[in-house]
């Protein structure tokens, strides 16, 4: 056994134990395994904020290593504008974390034959997953980024896969293979395109990364009515994708001056609407849409930190002194940004502290909402 499959084996058996890794999966992982899709200069984001190649050459065990570990790789920066020589900004293509891959495809429920479109071919890592389980000739998968297409399709080609590699806007599908039983994104969509349920057969699924400029981290699984709609519960809200290109969040910005803005306290901790609980975050984030947020850290080298939420014009800053009762709240503009966060934290109270699994997500030809267990009941 070489060395790479020996740490596919002990990473498959890791997710076979953690429950992440449904049995009749188990298969795929070994055939199609991680380091023939990754390529050999990899991103790392040490410090948070620039990105740094490393390339497999200067170190073939540390970045095998790399591979074989249950995190996310990132594999392009800037759209393929970075040169490997120097850093990156932005994490535009990365191969999921196979824990999430593995939970992805467990929410699938394909069986072999039934017709599967991917958005986001990325590494063709997931498409030649899929291929195992499914039948090549019955795997679409999409990329926007010319040279991560190419790559590929020469990668699943190389390695015998003969899965449908289509270089274009997976916000539009591929009509040519539909009608598809089963469209899976590995991009995070906050409108679900709608070509996606009109390509999907009546009873298919849709499994998308859903989230908003608040919170993006769930999972939608949406069954595709007879009347060209499709409606159905978020699975899971830890999946964190980056954005379909077209639908990419703006990054907040601190605005600079302070002055002139509307003082009060409060005693809610923003840890409380942004961090601690990803059931809390998710509500709070239905319900002050277009509102991005930021912690910053005081540069005293103490616990205490900043809450920042922006929309457009508007912001609002909590300032948290480690181990006090109540913060001081600063806010500016058209909006009360805190104010609607603090609303909207009492509301998912007040509404019994729902978890994410009781919201679903409705897509008709005319309109998108999240509901409250039954697409009679809206809430965002
Ligand atoms: C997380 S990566 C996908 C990982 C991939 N499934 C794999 O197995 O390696 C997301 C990919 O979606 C692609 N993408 C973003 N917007 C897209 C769009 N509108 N159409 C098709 N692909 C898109 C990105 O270029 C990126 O490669």
């Amino acid at each position: 056994m070489t060395d790479a499959e020996a740490l596919n084996r002990r990473l498959v058996d890791e997710l076979t134990a953690a429950g992440a890794l449904p049995g009749q999966w188990r298969a795929a992982f070994l055939t199609a395994p991680r380091h023939v899709f990754v390529p050999g200069v990899i991103w790392d984001d040490a410090d948070g904020s620039v990105l740094s190649p490393r390339r497999r050459d200067e170190d073939p065990a540390a970045w095998l290593t790399t591979v074989y570990t249950n995190e996310a790789i990132v594999t392009q920066v800037d759209d393929g504008t970075a040169q490997d020589t120097g850093t990156g900004r932005r994490i535009t293509s990365s191969i999921s974390k196979p824990s999430i891959v593995a939970t992805m495809l467990g929410h699938l429920h394909v069986e072999y034959g039934m017709r599967v479109l991917e958005i986001g071919a990325g590494t063709g890592w997931n498409a030649a997953l899929l291929a195992h389980m499914v039948g090549d000739e019955n795997v679409t998968t999409i990329e926007v980024d010319r040279d991560l297409a190419e790559r590929a399709r020469r990668t699943l080609a190389e390695v015998g896969v003969s899965a449908l590699v289509v270089t274009g806007d997976g916000a539009d599908g591929y009509a040519p293979g539909a009608p598809y039983d089963r469209v899976v994104a590995t991009a995070s969509v906050h409108a679900v395109p709608y070509q996606w349920v009109a390509q999907t057969r009546p009873g298919g699924v849709i499994l998308t990364p859903w989230g908003n400029a608040y919170d993006n981290g769930a999972l939608a699984r949406l069954t595709v009515d007879g009347h060209g709609a499709a409606y159905g519960p978020f699975v899971d809200n830890t999946v964190a994708f980056m954005w379909l290109c077209a639908q990419r969040a703006p990054r907040p910005a601190a605005p600079v001056d302070l002055a002139g803005a509307t003082e009060s306290a409060t005693a809610l901790h923003p840890d409380a609407v942004a961090f601690d609980d990803y059931d809390a975050t998710f509500a709070v984030g239905l319900r002050v849409p277009d509102v991005t947020t930021k912690f910053e850290d005081a540069d005293d080298g103490s616990d205490d930190f900043a809450f920042w939420a922006f929309s457009g014009p508007s912001w609002a800053r909590v300032e948290v002194t480690d181990g006090a009762v109540t913060h001081r709240v600063r806010q500016q503009g058209p909006r009360s940004l805190w104010t609607e966060i603090e609303a909207a934290y009492q509301w998912w109270g007040e509404t019994g502290r729902p978890p994410t699994g009781r919201f679903g997500l409705a897509v008709t030809p005319d309109r998108q909402y999240v509901y409250l267990d039954s697409p009679d009941s809206p809430v965002a």
